[in-house]
């Protein structure tokens, strides 16, 4: 890692969903993913499904940087893209899946990749 480069900030998105519904967390997920694409300092993201019997589920989300992630959540594009389509339309939309959440972030601190 070198110091005079910004390092990839990792924010990680925890949901917890009764197992009964990942299925719909993910079919959600498959209709937006393209939604964060163009934001600003936006490097991928994975949605990541337990196997384990847990009911949390990842969103783990990569950015150039702090201050790229926080202009990300608070665009209109966030707030839109969080919210149903029944929502925008003006009806109550269907409940979120989630009972929980919470972000997690995280910096590298080495590893490596073969190859
Ligand atoms: C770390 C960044 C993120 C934060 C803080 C965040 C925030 C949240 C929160 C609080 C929920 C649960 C509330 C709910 O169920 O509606 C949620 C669900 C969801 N998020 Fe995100 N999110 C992030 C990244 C993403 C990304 C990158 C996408 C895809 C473009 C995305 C799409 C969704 C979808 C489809 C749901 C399911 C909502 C539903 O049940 O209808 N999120 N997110």
């Amino acid at each position: 890692m070198r110091h005079d480069e910004q390092m990839t900030v990792i924010k990680i998105n925890a949901i917890t969903v009764p197992a009964d519904s990942g299925d719909e967390l993910a079919h959600r997920f498959a209709a937006r993913a393209g939604a964060v694409d163009n934001a600003d300092g936006f490097e991928g993201f994975e949605l990541l499904k337990p196997t384990d019997g847990r009911e949390q589920w990842l969103v783990l989300t990569r950015w150039r940087d702090e201050e790229s992630f926080q202009a990300w959540l608070n665009s209109e594009s966030f707030a839109h893209g969080h919210r149903t389509a029944a929502e925008r339309r003006g009806e109550s939309g269907p409940p979120p899946v989630a009972t929980h959440s919470e972000v997690w972030s995280y910096v590298s601190a080495g590893g490596s990749s073969p190859g």
